[in-house]
């Protein structure tokens, strides 16, 4: 009778282990080979060799397949503190490791990111700036960035995350010294550096009508009728699930109202850990709710994730409690997300 209750428990077992979440059922083409059938320029993701991935052999195996990734963004490589460690010295170790990568695979560069008030080496986070000072350190900054990798990358995040939430400038050290005529100087040194690349400006919180928003086309509008170059915008696009905005499509179009391309540039849409097959269903949802306003916009070019692993996202580090926030796991299974993705660059509606 023991025994017999034994086996019982054995077999319902699998049916009711709570670590059994769904995983992704699409058996279709890769992601970015989706992405151009539906006539964006890529699916990509964003990479870091300044962390382990780079000596992950499974890692890598996934990262160099065009099929599923046709664009890449250094998630740190390129960043001042990496770039250009001393005044006017660089280091292009880093960033040629990524771009070379990305020539070897035929995938579009995102150069990221050349004004921005964090991972700055101490040389600018401790001089005590003058405008003449400062505007001459981000000039040779951005010139010496955007002239290294002329010609190879797609698209600059010339400046990154100039915004408060509440739609003013953000009071970092370069607004301090230079006002917002670093916006002007850093994207004036980028066009004269590449006359070709698309020049950005990448934010957060700007992906949903609302304050920063219209901050941020007003921002737009300043350096437009000024006649400083800018050819787009960046939606990073870190979401929460079950808490995607509602107004995309509608904030798209009034960017793309203003003459610019934009692009999904960070995605990624973390849940409350532990995770479970609702929070997994909902999130395929909401991956597929912000690849299809893309779809709907013909100004969008391309979705990047900021990392396509669990296993290696920003996310856990940065927002502690949350999670699991890619669409491939961190044991390298595709989740939900997955398909929701593919199901929107497919142009399929999603059932729940
Ligand atoms: C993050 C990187 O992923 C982390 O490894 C690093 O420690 C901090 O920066 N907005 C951006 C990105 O524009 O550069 C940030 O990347 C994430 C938020």
């Amino acid at each position: 009778m023991q025994s017999a209750l034994v086996l019982l428990a054995l077999l319902l077992l699998p049916l009711s282990a709570s670590s059994a979440l769904p995983t992704a059922t699409s058996v279709v083409a890769g992601l970015n080979e989706l992405a151009r059938a539906a006539g964006k320029l890529y699916f990509g993701t964003a990479t870091d060799n300044t962390t382990p991935e780079f000596t992950d052999p499974t890692y890598m195996g996934i990262l160099e397949n065009y099929n599923q990734f046709g664009q890449l963004t250094p998630a740190n490589a390129m960043k001042w503190m990496y770039i250009e460690p001393e005044p006017g010295v660089f280091n292009f170790t880093l960033g040629n490791q990524i771009a070379d990568l990305a020539e070897e695979y035929g995938m579009v560069l995102r150069g990221h990111n050349g004004v921005w008030y964090e991972e700055l080496p101490s040389w600018v986070t401790s001089t005590d700036w003058n405008a003449t000072g400062l505007a001459y350190a981000v000039q040779r900054h951005v010139s010496g960035i955007v002239g290294q990798y002329a010609g190879r990358v797609y698209a600059w995040d010339v400046v990154n995350e100039p915004l408060n939430d509440n739609g003013t400038y953000r009071e970092d050290l370069f607004y301090n010294a230079l006002n917002t005529t670093y916006i002007n100087i850093a994207l004036e040194a980028a066009r004269a550096a590449d006359p070709n690349v698309k020049l950005y400006i990448n934010e957060y919180n700007i992906e949903y009508v609302g304050t920063k928003s219209t901050a941020m086309q007003n921002l737009i509008k300043q350096l437009q009728s000024e006649g400083v170059p800018l050819s787009g915008v960046g939606m990073e696009s870190h979401f929460i699930v079950g808490e995607v905005p509602t107004t995309l499509v509608e904030n798209f179009e009034a960017y793309a109202a203003l003459g610019l391309e934009f692009a999904i540039t960070e995605l990624d849409i973390r849940m409350e850990l532990p995770a479970t097959e609702e929070l997994y269903e909902q999130q395929k949802q909401d991956y597929y709710t912000v690849v299809n306003a893309c779809m709907q916009v013909s100004a969008c070019v391309g979705v990047t994730v900021w990392d396509w692993t669990d296993k290696y996202s920003w996310v856990p580090g940065t927002f502690p409690g949350y999670g699991d926030a890619c669409p491939w796991d961190a044991n390298y299974t595709r989740t939900p997300a997955y398909d929701g993705i593919a199901i929107a660059f497919e142009g399929q509606s999603i059932s729940a």
